[in-house]
């Protein structure tokens, strides 16, 4: 049987953060596939992409069935990451403006498509291949931000189903027993320079000023920095199952 390298799916591949995150888990030798609605333009052989809406969840649901699930499974695999990363930075409006499709439509592509494929990965993956997750959060999981409501909420969401994952895996309860070679990190990436910063000062909105703040006083840092930190956690061995750290902390 052949020996398979480490694997990671990386999801927001095609931009920012994640897509830094492809071009440093390649030069580090790993197999990646990049999944989000735009190529990532990379033409590597290690390199595979699924061009998919993460908050259509039949496509979601059908990439699942017939490509992660077998991925996952592949008893070959030498470590398997998932960094659950594309967002969708909402729609930057007061509560009392908010509508319904809109915000339903940022829980399906923050909340709902990461939380189903950790899900994935751990249901699918074999026991003795470490396995590691990390969700990228966001500043506003903890802290009220106006006008940012929608998001907000998404990533708090993200971040307690990532606890919660953490504490299902320690129970001896879980379906086979409790996991040991799993872990899985909510990571807040800091303030960096991305298209989703650049949306965010743009809005035509007056919840937009701290984010023109950000950029005026030069506290953007690249998406290289937090990319590093979250492929460092991909290799690791981690004690803990569930960790939560901010950019500058790892
Ligand atoms: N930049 C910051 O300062 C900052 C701060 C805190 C947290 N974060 C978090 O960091 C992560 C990466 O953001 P970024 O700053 O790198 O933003 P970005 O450059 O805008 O990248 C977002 C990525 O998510 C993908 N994506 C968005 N909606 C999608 C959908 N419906 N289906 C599939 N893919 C989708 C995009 O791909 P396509 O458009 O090709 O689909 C893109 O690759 C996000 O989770 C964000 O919340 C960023």
């Amino acid at each position: 049987m052949t020996k398979l390298e480490s694997v990671a799916i990386v999801t927001g591949a095609s931009s920012g953060i994640g897509h830094a995150v492809v071009r440093t888990l390649l030069a580090e030798g790993w197999t990646v596939v990049g999944i989000s609605r735009r190529p990532a333009e990379l033409d590597e052989s290690q390199y595979h992409e699924f061009l998919i809406d993460l908050g259509n969840l039949d496509a979601l649901a059908a990439l699942v069935d017939n490509q992660l699930a077998p991925l996952f499974s592949d008893d070959r695999w030498k470590r398997i990451g998932l960094v659950n990363n594309a967002a969708t930075p909402g729609f930057m409006r007061s509560v009392e403006e908010i509508e319904p499709q809109d915000l339903a439509q940022v829980l399906a592509v923050n909340v709902v498509a990461p939380v189903y494929l950790m899900g994935v990965a751990v249901r699918h993956t074999p026991a003795w291949i470490p396995l590691r997750i990390v969700n990228v959060s966001s500043g506003a999981a903890t802290w009220p931000l106006p006008g940012l409501a929608d998001y907000g909420s998404s990533k708090a969401a993200l971040r307690l189903a990532s606890m919660t994952l953490g504490a299902e895996l320690r129970s001896g309860d879980l379906a086979g027993g409790a996991r040991t070679n799993v872990a899985v990190m909510s990571y807040s990436p800091g303030v960096v320079d991305t298209p989703m910063q650049v949306t965010a000062r743009s809005a035509d909105s007056p919840w937009s000023r701290p984010f023109v703040g950000f950029h005026a006083q030069g506290q953007l840092v690249s998406p290289e920095a937090p990319a590093g930190e979250i492929v460092r956690f991909l290799a690791g061995d981690h004690a803990e199952m569930f960790v939560e750290r901010r950019f500058g902390e790892t």
